[in-house]
């Protein structure tokens, strides 16, 4: 029979298997024709089984095996019942190929994920290639799903309890060599020899265990030691999640039960879980963020005339907290960054910076000794222009001072070529004005990193009047391919997300001030969902740096924007966060939190008022989702999602919210301008005011989320 999405030859009596045939998309996905063939191809394989040998799957694409079940299937389903029954389809095609009598080989190069590393372990043998794009993982958990095509089943039995837990749980990946360790993959070969080798591994093998492995394996067998490795795991997932997120639970809770179960009792569980999840409100958040991230990787932005330039070389004014880190990301990406400061000592800095990144890669195996030197060796410290024709892309990370910045630019400019871009690190200062003091504004815009680079995803490209689209576009391609995400902005104070993050530290400080318990403030952001509460999370920013800005965000948005007297009260006194030591908390010489300042809580009001959790709430994200509602209004971003996209990648969102404006749909407008308006009058009618955008939404019945510029 012939097949269009998957070739199917014999030879020698052997099959032959090519997924990723006759398709120009770049990732295969399991979607209903693909699955539609491989159920055929495996009935197939069962009529002639006499015949053959053996069958070989392997892949006709450069970069992918199978990237996993079609996400779009998936976000399609409307109840449990059709999530349930879509798993049990992927089970029994794989049951099937599991009992098949012949002896089956993945030849796995490129990413195999989720339902591609499912039908893997369904196969008698594994094999891996050496390449450093192969990879394999069952990343379901991270779309608040269950591996539902028998992976929860099949893990543990290819690689023992504990390490199959530990894949399943985190959603990670696992590339060649680790593959190997685990016993997930029979052997590794160069790509080339993948097919080939296939054949010597039709006896199968028996995976050689080191000593460890074998005790651990061992323990894992005995029923009272498998209740001690998930109650672990259950005591491990609560710890990671602080139990927001229902699927690992679901996950332990299926594989648990499922201890004594043989095959069909125990994938009916998994089949039932996985219908459970996949229509959960949780999960479809998850899955919202997926199609978001998705959207991003490709420039749609305005399109300009001219070429688009490409960033080979890059050059960094500045070596501090910022450009040390940026520098980094350069040389990461093999573009050979010169760093300029002022003096040897900064640069020493910035040097100890990117070299204390290189080394977390060194020690997390993702770098080996040799590739860190060789990147740390190629940034060139100096203190003068030398050598900055050469870039093609320069990245202003100076000082806060807008006086500074023009002068820094004025000068750059007569070093670099024509047609460099040149960017700036400005976290608040107007882009618009700066570019009054370049020559060339259409190559210049601004480019505002989170700190710490090398930990934050987001990047804001924030345009202005004068920029042209090419370099725009230029931006965002380079940003995407140093592996994170771009969201352009219109200029404007604080841009999208300090602007949005600005109601978060300044609510905090007026309860503070009213009375309210740092504590029960902190507390109450943490059960929403947030990774720091805003008091700690001033001190990491710097109280005095978030005074600074807070100003200049007042100056530009107005009496909805004013903050509370507490940051000054703490900067007054020396108490600047993390950087000294000292803030709201105490910190160790590490810069760990060691308990409460009482230096600082003797500065602020007495904590006499009990207000409810859910009331704390709101007075915090109230005023976020009214901010964000006038950075739509404002044109800052153009949709919904890219405020959500800039706020979970940027500050850490709870991403099982969806996001602040889709949180803001769930609860409905009407609902939110109703807690405002009671706010605005018991609180302040200023930073309560329910914005004329949201009011106008709200009267035509639309969600934020309808709203198309
Ligand atoms: N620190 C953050 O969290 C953060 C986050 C995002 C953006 N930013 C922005 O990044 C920029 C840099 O911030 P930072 O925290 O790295 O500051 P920093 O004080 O740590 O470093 C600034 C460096 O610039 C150097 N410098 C000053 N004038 C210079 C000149 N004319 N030429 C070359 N170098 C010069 C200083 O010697 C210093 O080493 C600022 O615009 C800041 O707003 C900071």
């Amino acid at each position: 029979m012939a097949y269009k999405r998957i070739s199917f030859e014999v030879e020698n009596k052997i099959a032959y298997i090519g997924f990723g045939y006759n398709c120009d998309k770049s990732m295969t996905t399991l979607d209903e024709e693909t699955l539609g063939e491989l159920r055929d191809i495996i009935e197939e394989l069962h009529t002639k089984q006499k015949e053959l040998s053996g069958a070989i799957f392997f892949t006709h694409k450069d970069r992918c095996f199978i990237a996993g079940a079609d996400i779009n299937l998936i976000a399609a389903m409307k109840t449990e019942a059709d999530g349930a029954y879509g798993a049990e389809q992927g089970q029994s095609i794989f049951n099937r190929l599991e009992d098949l009598k012949i002896p089956t080989v993945a030849c796995i190069h490129g990413v195999c994920l989720g339902g591609g590393t499912e039908f893997s372990l369904a196969c008698k043998t594994i094999l891996m290639s050496d390449d450093k794009g192969t990879i394999m993982g069952l990343p379901e958990v991270k779309l608040g799903l269950i591996p539902g095509f028998g992976g929860t089943y099949r893990m543990p039995k290819k690689i023992g309890l504990p390490n199959a837990l530990d894949l399943i749980l985190s959603g990670k990946t696992v590339n060649a060599r680790k593959g190997k360790r685990l016993g997930l993959a029979a052997a590794v070969y160069p790509k080339e020899r993948l097919k080939a080798m296939a054949p010597e591994h039709f006896k199968g093998e028996e995976k050689k265990q080191s000593f460890s492995e074998s005790l651990g394996n061992l323990a894992a067998d005995n029923f009272l030691a498998k209740k001690i490795i998930f109650q672990k795991a259950r005591e491990g997932v609560l710890k990671m999640t602080k139990g927001f997120y229902q699927a690992p639970l679901k996950i332990l809770d299926v594989m648990e039960a499922g201890m004594m179960k043989g095959r069909t009792s125990y994938l009916a569980s998994e089949a039932e879980a996985f219908g459970e999840l996949c229509v959960s409100e949780q999960s479809k958040n998850l899955q919202h963020i997926f199609f978001m991230t998705e959207k991003v990787k490709k420039y749609s932005g305005k399109k300009g005339e001219g070429k688009v330039p490409r960033f080979e070389r890059g050059a960094c004014l500045g070596a501090g907290t910022m450009g040390g880190g940026i520098a980094w990301l350069m040389a990461s990406n093999n573009m050979a960054p010169i760093m300029k400061d002022l003096t040897p000592a900064a640069l020493e800095l910035g040097l100890k910076q990117s070299s204390s990144n290189f080394m977390g890669a060194v020690k997390r195996n993702k770098m080996t000794f040799e590739e860190f030197e060789k990147k740390q060796r190629s940034i060139a410290c100096q203190l003068d222009y030398r050598g900055f024709k050469k870039a093609d892309l320069l990245v202003e990370a100076v000082v806060e001072n807008m006086d500074i910045k023009k002068k820094v630019f004025a000068e750059a400019e007569n070093y670099v070529r024509e047609d460099a871009v040149l960017t700036s690190n400005t976290s608040s200062l107007s882009v618009q004005e700066m570019s009054t003091a370049l020559q060339r504004p259409e190559r210049f815009a601004g480019l505002h990193f989170f700190n710490p680079v090398h930990k934050m995803p987001l990047v804001e490209i924030i345009t202005h009047d004068k920029v042209a689209p090419e370099t725009v576009e230029a931006l965002y391609n380079w940003v995407l391919k140093a592996k994170k995400t771009p969201v352009v902005v219109k200029d404007g104070p604080g841009f999208l997300v300090n602007r949005i993050l600005m109601p978060y530290m300044n609510e905090a400080g007026f309860l503070l001030e009213e009375g309210v318990a740092m504590k029960d403030i902190e507390d109450a952001c943490l059960n929403f969902g947030m990774p720091m509460g805003p008091c700690r999370l001033l001190d990491e920013v710097g109280i005095d740096v978030g005074e600074k800005v807070a100003k200049i965000i007042y100056v530009g948005l107005g009496e909805r924007a004013k903050s509370s007297n507490v940051s000054h009260m703490l900067v007054e006194k020396g108490l600047l966060g993390r950087k000294t030591d000292k803030g709201f908390y105490l910190y160790d010489e590490k810069g760990k939190v060691t308990g409460v300042n009482d230096e600082a809580m003797a500065i602020l009001p007495k904590p006499t008022k009990k207000m409810s959790e859910t009331e704390i709430q709101m007075r915090i994200f109230l005023p976020m989702i009214n901010e964000a509602s006038t950075v739509l209004a404002d044109g800052i971003v153009t949709t919904a999602e890219e405020v959500d996209l800039g706020l979970i990648f940027g500050i850490g969102f709870p991403p099982f919210r969806g996001g602040l404006l889709r949180y803001a749909d769930t609860e409905g407008l009407d609902n939110l301008i109703a807690a405002l308006d009671k706010f605005a009058a018991s609180v302040d009618k200023d930073r309560y005011g329910a914005s004329e955008f949201m009011r106008k939404l709200a009267s035509e019945k639309k969600k934020f989320y309808e709203f198309n510029v």
